[in-house]
């Protein structure tokens, strides 16, 4: 079955054609360059990038997958949760695909395709299995119970994790996105010289909560600059890349520890961050977890994540009539 999937949601306009986990063709148009110059994403500016891009990437993830629209036996969106504006775009143009093509159109949660990254770079993976889903603008674990199954267990009470290296990267000076420059010159040589908080959620037990961490940082950057100080910026990203992976690794343990899971899937952007998969690999192999996460290119938002996704939603009936709306927040175990 050739599912065409298409995603918008946030800053990549992205089209694939899939076949179960097989990725025929996986293609990118991304916005960052554009969004740089403002330190993030502008929603408007998102919107109307994705109207301009979406044909064009559509046909090229066709061209390069070697078949004709007439091959496609489905058409697979990310409906929601994303920003408002971006996923229209994607929403409406699949639903023109579906009705004209005359195939069925398969709804897909942007955090379920996330993890199904993981479907795509490790054929032997199924549910059940834990999963700490890391991205942009949500921090969740929770349990993969099924396919098409899933139990958030906890999730960030303020901040996600994404948001908390952007906005501290942002306050050093760091271009956007902040989380992977940061990622990239954190260098640790001393986690004494900038003491960070490691908050408690208050909250459930699996909970996150980042926001006084990005404070902190802002706070500390602030105060150097008012003693005309300079920052150790290297260090300071190590700091909080080291306290960001202590928060979550901690209640992924102790999640998946009580809960008896011996499997743990990582998910979302933040998956792509190097100390987090290296402290995850130590920590599995010490305690006798198999940890699984996908590859580089495949951590970010794609739509080939959203194809592997859409055939197990095609499986379990998940097929949207053509008035399909897109929706800004939705929990990754809607009904
Ligand atoms: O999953 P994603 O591409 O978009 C959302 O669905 O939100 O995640 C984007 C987030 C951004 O916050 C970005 O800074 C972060 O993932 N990110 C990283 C790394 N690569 C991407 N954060 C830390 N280290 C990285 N290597």
């Amino acid at each position: 079955m050739k599912i065409l999937s298409i995603e918008s949601s946030c800053d990549e306009t992205s089209a694939a054609v899939v076949e179960e986990r097989t990725v025929l063709s996986n293609i990118i148009a991304t916005q960052i360059a554009e969004h740089r110059i403002y330190g993030g994403v502008v929603p408007e500016i998102a919107s109307r990038r994705h109207t301009e891009a979406i044909s064009a990437v559509c046909d090229e993830a066709l061209k390069e997958a070697g078949i004709e629209y007439s091959d496609i036996d489905a058409v697979a969106v990310t409906f929601a949760p994303g920003l408002i504006g971006a996923l229209l775009v994607g929403v409406n143009f699949a639903k023109g695909l579906s009705l004209s093509l005359g195939v069925p159109l398969i709804p897909v949660h942007h955090l379920r395709s996330h993890i199904a990254a993981n479907y795509i770079a490790h054929p032997d993976l199924k549910p059940p299995f834990l999963c700490l889903l890391v991205s942009g603008g949500n921090t969740v674990i929770a349990e993969v119970e099924d396919y098409t199954k899933f139990k958030i267990l906890g999730g960030t009470r303020d901040d996600a994790a994404g948001e908390c290296f952007d906005k501290t990267a942002r306050q050093m000076g760091l271009e956007y996105p902040g989380g992977v420059t940061l990622d990239k010159i954190a260098t640790v040589s001393d986690f004494t010289k900038y003491p960070l908080p490691f908050p408690k959620s208050g909250g459930g037990e699996y909970d996150f909560s980042f926001s006084g961490l990005k404070t902190a940082v802002i706070n500390t950057v602030h105060n150097a600059k008012q003693k005309g100080e300079g920052i150790d910026v290297p260090v300071l990203c190590a700091t909080i890349r080291e306290r960001v992976c202590d928060m979550l690794i901690e209640n992924t343990f102790k999640a998946a520890e009580n809960l008896g899971y011996k499997k743990i899937a990582l998910a979302g952007g933040v998956s792509a961050n190097s100390e987090l998969r290296r402290r995850m690999e130590e920590e599995c192999k010490k305690r006798g977890f198999e940890l699984y996460f996908p590859p580089l290119k495949y951590c970010g938002d794609n739509a080939a994540m959203v194809g592997a996704q859409g055939y197990y939603e095609y499986l379990s009936g998940n097929i949207a009539s053509s008035d399909l709306n897109a929706t800004a927040t939705l929990p990754i175990d809607y009904k």
